[in-house]
Formats: C-alpha cells, sequence, structure tokens
C-alpha cells in the first residue's frame, strides 16, 4: 500500500491528504473545483506550520510532506495507479454513486474504494461497483491531523481482508480505528447529531442565546466546544445531510432536522467555512 487518492479536497480532503503524506504515502488529491485544489493546499501547508511550530514535524519534513501531495483536476490520472482511495466528497447518494461507479472503472483492479461518508449506506456505495469486497467506509473525524478516532465500516458486502487493511492502515496513521456495521449514521452521528440538533431546537425556540447553549455544554459536560459551534465546524449543510439520512433511514421522527437548521442552508449560511452560521468568522 504505497499510492493514496483522495477524492475531494474540502474540509476533510485536505486533512486525510495530509495524515497520508505525513507518514510517508504518495498522496494524489482530486478535486473538479480548481479553486478548491488551492485552498487546500494553503490549508495543508498552514496546518503544517502549526505542527512544526509545536515540534510535532521538523521544518525539513514540511517540504518533503507537501512533495508527497500531488493535486488532480480530474478523476483519470488522479487515480490510475491508486492502492487505496478515499472519498471524501458531497454528502449525498447520488453523487456518491456516481463517483464510485468512475472510480470502479478507473482504478487499478486491486484497489480499495473506501468512503469517509458520515452517514451515507456502505452497502449501496458498494452496490454502484463490480468490487463490493473492496468497498469499506474509512470515516476520520475533524480536525483529521488532530483527531485520533477513525470508524472502520463494514457493509454487507465487505471481505474482512479489506476491513483488516484498513483497520492496519489506520494504525499505521497513528489513529485509532473502530469496527462498526453499516447502519444509517454508523456510531459517530448516530449520537451526535441528535444533540446537535437538539440544541438548535433550543435556539429557534428561544431557550438560551448560542453562546449560552454551548457555555452549558462545555463547562457542564466538559465537552471542549458546544454543540453549535462544532455545527458551524462540520458545515451546517453535512449536519442537515446526516440528519436527512438518520431521519429516512431510521425511520422515527426524532431526528427530524430543525426548521432553523434547514433555513441557514437555504440562506447559504453554512457555518465557518461560508463566514458565518450560529457565529460569524
Ligand atoms: P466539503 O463540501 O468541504 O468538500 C467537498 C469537496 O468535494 C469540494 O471541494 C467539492 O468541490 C469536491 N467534489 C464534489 N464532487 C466531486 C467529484 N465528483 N469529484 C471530485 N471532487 C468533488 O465537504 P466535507 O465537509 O469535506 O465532507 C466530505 C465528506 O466527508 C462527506 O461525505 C462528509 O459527510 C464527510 N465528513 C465530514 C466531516 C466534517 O466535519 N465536515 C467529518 C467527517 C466526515
Amino acid at each position: 500500500m504505497q499510492q493514496i487518492s483522495v477524492i475531494g479536497s474540502g474540509t476533510m480532503g485536505n486533512g486525510i491528504a495530509h495524515v497520508f503524506a505525513q507518514y510517508g504515502f504518495q498522496v494524489s488529491l482530486v478535486d473538479t473545483d480548481a479553486g478548491a485544489l488551492e485552498r487546500a493546499l494553503v490549508t495543508i501547508a498552514g496546518n503544517l506550520d502549526r505542527q512544526s511550530g509545536a515540534g510535532v514535524i521538523t521544518g525539513a519534513a514540511k517540504q518533503a510532506i507537501l512533495d508527497r501531495i500531488s493535486p488532480h483536476a480530474s478523476l483519470g490520472p488522479g487515480v490510475r495507479e491508486a492502492d487505496l482511495v478515499v472519498e471524501a466528497i458531497t454528502e449525498n447518494e447520488a453523487v456518491k454513486l456516481r463517483a464510485f461507479r468512475q472510480l470502479d472503472q478507473l482504478a487499478p483492479q486491486h484497489a480499495i474504494l473506501a468512503t469517509n461518508t458520515s452517514s451515507i449506506s456502505i452497502t449501496h456505495i458498494a452496490a454502484a461497483t463490480q468490487r463490493p469486497d473492496k468497498v469499506v467506509g474509512m470515516h476520520f473525524m475533524n480536525p483529521v491531523p488532530v483527531m485520533k478516532l477513525v470508524e472502520v465500516i463494514r457493509g454487507k458486502a465487505t471481505a474482512g481482508s479489506t476491513m483488516q487493511t484498513v483497520v492496519a492502515l489506520a494504525r499505521q496513521l497513528e489513529k485509532v480505528p473502530v469496527e462498526v456495521n453499516d447502519t444509517p449514521g454508523f456510531v459517530a452521528n448516530r449520537v451526535l447529531m441528535p444533540m446537535i440538533n437538539e440544541a438548535i431546537f433550543a435556539l429557534h425556540e428561544g431557550v438560551a442565546t448560542a453562546e449560552s447553549i454551548d457555555t452549558v455544554m462545555k463547562l457542564g459536560m466538559a465537552h471542549p466546544m458546544g454543540p453549535l459551534q462544532l455545527a458551524d465546524f462540520i458545515g451546517l449543510d453535512v449536519c442537515l445531510s446526516i440528519l436527512n439520512v438518520l431521519h429516512e433511514g431510521l425511520g422515527t421522527p426524532k431526528y427530524a432536522p430543525c426548521p432553523l437548521l434547514v433555513d441557514l442552508v437555504a440562506a447559504g449560511k453554512l457555518g465557518k467555512k461560508t463566514g458565518s452560521g450560529f457565529y460569524n468568522y
């Protein structure tokens, strides 16, 4: 396992590319939006500077890590030599199915196709390919260079050997892999999103200000970040997509997204990445 292709260079893709390159892998970073690709390389360089300042890596290592990342504007050249593809594009099932059909055509036969999806069925994604045994969830947490957890999700057709390879790979990146089965939202978002949604309802119903809700959860529950700030950090569009998958997939009204979240996304207020959400940035 030497050559990694990361598809999508947004919030998650740039962090995933960064970590693989940091641990010595050759990385192709693919995004169809040239601007996103440029921003990702700037973000990675900035995060490497921070790691260098904190003594995590040496100054000399920074350039070597950057040199291992090659940007690509289209899938073909970006995945031609991949041993592992990690897809981190928009959280939308139709978009992911289309991408996996293409990846299946373009990536070498032996390549594992992993998805960083937060909530979408690994089994459905796998069924869009001719290699469902080699399709797996590899769900990193944000920010990827900092957070230790990787949920490794077994689809109905995922082979045991694929799981073992991805678990071993996560350990090589000094992450802690946790194996979970394929149900909507897996573990992380099934537990996290109802809390974020409830915090949004509390704001929507005027129980308290955003700052007060976040302070209660930070100081009262020892959360490092309040749920509304965390939602801004994740991206409100991503939160809404995940809640919709939980709501439709698990079929109970308890996951129905708060109308305030729906409105903020419709207004283009997606959180930190657009400069405003529950807070201004
Ligand atoms: P994002 O919106 O920041 O970035 C997505 C990127 O994918 C964009 O740059 C877009 O141009 C690119 N893209 C879209 N379609 C493409 C295609 N067909 N080919 C190549 N590039 C394409 O999204 P984000 O937040 O990075 O999420 C990506 C995935 O990671 C989603 O599945 C999400 O659920 C998951 N995730 C997100 C987390 C978060 O905190 N934002 C945490 C863990 C997982």
